[in-house]
């Protein structure tokens, strides 16, 4: 398989959309023809994401290729592409599809706009009070049923790991409904965030994650939600010094990759890829909430930035403005899919 381009960071949008449409047709040629590659052949694994390597998806990567390297005797080698230097999150899953990448970690949130719309559940605000509630859905046969719905989409579902809760940023507190109001906000590209958006009076901008930085620093948007550790390496706080911890969502990840790469491998790469990953998402899960936690100590020490604590009667505001959010994507999460989840974590619906 020919090895991709590393795009240059900094590449402007038009001439980087025709390189990596080259690196997708040479990406799909070589897929079509790479099915009769003899099994103990060097193997590339290419990994594209969007985050930068210190966060939970980024070291997860980095274990990935130090297991499989180590195992395979240097054979299978796994090339990763963070912070949206080879694909956006706009058309990682497209370059997926067509062979240019074999692995991706897109947020849950990505999967209900490429047609899996039940994972917008894990973007219904305030479902989640803490990881292990998340965990035991991911970790169950809840988790497992959804990386199986995956395959409807052309993708093989191999694992669930956490980034962790997101907050609010912006140029000043946003703690009640109010604050919202008028604000352009940077979504995802998921109906359920848009909704949740406004619920509170507030305009929902969807960006690829990579455009974000740049959205808030020409004033396209004017507030964003992440979780920490996104925050704190998009280096955002320059340009919204206030965070108000208001832990309304969850942000986690599925790891994708396509059918026929993991045909392709056959079934003893497959179970040292597997196994090597397994034990790289434990590692991702295990370090997620402390890298939370340290981002959070991070920048309360940072100049100029303020975080802000959310009060109960403040958290009960939001929570009361978006609960109908929960009502309207009910159905097309599925019903059965919403009690389901709520059964596994002990929370009346
Ligand atoms: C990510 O953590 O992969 C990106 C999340 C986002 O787009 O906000």
């Amino acid at each position: 398989m020919p090895v991709p381009h590393r795009m240059p960071p900094n590449a402007s949008a038009p001439a980087g959309r025709v390189r990596r449409r080259a690196v997708l047709v040479g990406g799909a040629l070589a897929a079509a023809c790479g099915v009769a590659t003899a099994r103990q052949a060097p193997l590339l694994l290419r990994f594209s994401h969007v985050v930068a390597p210190d966060t939970p998806k980024g070291q997860m990567a980095l274990r990935l290729q130090a297991l499989l390297h180590e195992r395979s005797g240097g054979r299978i080698r796994v090339e990763i592409y963070p912070d949206s230097q080879l694909w956006g999150d706009d058309d990682e899953m497209e370059a997926l599809r067509l062979g240019a990448v074999e692995m991706l970690a897109p947020s849950l949130s990505k999967f209900g706009m490429a047609g899996v719309p039940e994972f917008e559940v894990f973007d219904l605000p305030f479902l989640f009070r803490d990881l292990a509630q998340v965990r035991r859905v991911t970790q169950g046969r809840v988790g497992r049923e959804l990386l199986e719905r995956l395959g409807r989409q052309q993708m093989v579902g191999l694992g669930f790991l956490d980034n962790g809760f997101k907050q609010m940023s912006a140029h000043r507190p946003l703690r009640r409904p109010a604050d919202f109001a008028g604000l352009r906000v940077r979504v995802q590209a998921s109906q359920v965030l848009g909704a949740q958006m406004r619920a509170l009076g507030a305009r929902p901008v969807v960006l690829p994650f990579g455009e974000t930085q740049r959205a808030l620093a020409t004033g396209v948007v004017d507030a964003a939600e992440n979780p920490l550790s996104n925050y704190l390496t998009q280096q955002l706080a320059p340009l919204q010094p206030h965070v108000t911890l208001t832990q309304h969502g969850y942000l986690g990840y599925a790891v994708v990759t396509h059918p026929r790469w993991w045909k392709h491998l056959g079934r003893a790469d497959r179970a040292l890829v597997r196994q090597a990953l397994d034990e790289a998402l434990q590692h991702g899960n295990r370090l997620a909430a402390g890298l939370d936690q340290a981002a959070l100590a991070t920048l309360r020490t940072q100049p100029g930035v303020q975080v802000h604590m959310l009060g109960t009667t403040d958290r009960d505001a939001l929570r009361q403005a978006v609960q109908p959010v929960v009502e309207q994507f009910r159905r097309s999460v599925g019903p059965g899919l919403l009690d389901a989840v709520h059964g596994v974590i002990g929370d009346a619906a």
